[in-house]
C-alpha cells in the first residue's frame, strides 16, 4: 500500500463528531506556519453533491453506483485541480473528514467487499488515520438530537460500520499507517485536545 506522506484523515461512524473535530481543527491553525488544508468526502464538487442527495434521501441510486459515485468523488478530489495529492507532494498538511475506509466499511456493508476494495485499490493511504472511537448506541443519541436522518444513520448499520471499522484498522496499521484510536466519548474539547497533541506538532 502506497503512503501518502502530509495525509490526514479523520473516520468513524455517524455521530462520532469527525466533522466536529475537523472544524475545532480549523480555529487552531497557526497563521504564519506549514500550509494547512482541511477537506472532506463526499466533496463539495459534483460528485460530491449527488452523493449528499442520495445520502439526504433527495435521490435514489442503486448501492453499487453510490460506490462507483464515491470512488469518483474520490478520483477528483485527490487528483483533480487543486487536489490533495499534489497538496500533500508539495508538502503541505492536508486533512480529510472521511476517506477510503469509510468506502470499504460503508459499502462493504452494502455491497459485499470486493466492489469498493476493486473501485478504492489504486489509491494511496493516509500517513495518519484518526479513529473515532464511540459506542453507536451513544452515536446515534447524538444523531437523534439533529432534524433529519441521513442514508446510513441508524442503530443496526452502525453497529456494523463498528465492527467492520474494528476489522480494517489493522490492516492499515500493518501497511505502516499510523493508526490512532480516539475515544469520542470524551467532551469535544478534551478530543480536540488529543488530535492537537498529534497534528500541532506537525504545523
Ligand atoms: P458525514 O459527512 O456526516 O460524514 O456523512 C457522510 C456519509 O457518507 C456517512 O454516512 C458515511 C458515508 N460515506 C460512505 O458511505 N462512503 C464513503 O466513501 C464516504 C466518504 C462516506
Amino acid at each position: 500500500m502506497e503512503i501518502l506522506p502530509n495525509f490526514i484523515v479523520f473516520e468513524g461512524g455517524d455521530g462520532t463528531g469527525t466533522s466536529t473535530q475537523l472544524n475545532l481543527l480549523r480555529e487552531k491553525i497557526p497563521a504564519p506556519g506549514r500550509r494547512v488544508f482541511l477537506t472532506c468526502e463526499p466533496t463539495g464538487g459534483p460528485l460530491g453533491r449527488i452523493i449528499r442527495s442520495v445520502l439526504g434521501r433527495e435521490l435514489e441510486l442503486t448501492r453499487e453506483t453510490l460506490a462507483f459515485l464515491f470512488a469518483a468523488d474520490r478520483q477528483e478530489h485527490l487528483y483533480g485541480q487543486g487536489g490533495v495529492a499534489a497538496l500533500c507532494r508539495e508538502g503541505a498538511i492536508v486533512v480529510s473528514d472521511r476517506y477510503v475506509p469509510s468506502s470499504l466499511v460503508y459499502q462493504g456493508i452494502d455491497c459485499g467487499d470486493e466492489l469498493p476494495r476493486r473501485l478504492n485499490e489504486g489509491f494511496p493511504a493516509p500517513q495518519i488515520l484518526f479513529y473515532f472511537e464511540l459506542d453507536p448506541l451513544a452515536a446515534m443519541e447524538r444523531i437523534g438530537k439533529r432534524e433529519k436522518k441521513e442514508l446510513f444513520e441508524y442503530r443496526e448499520f452502525q453497529e456494523k460500520v463498528r465492527q467492520r471499522y474494528l476489522d480494517i484498522l489493522p490492516l492499515y496499521r500493518d501497511a505502516g499507517v499510523e493508526v490512532i484510536s480516539v475515544n469520542a466519548a470524551r467532551p469535544v474539547e478534551k478530543v480536540a485536545g488529543d488530535i492537537w497533541k498529534v497534528i500541532g506538532p506537525l504545523l
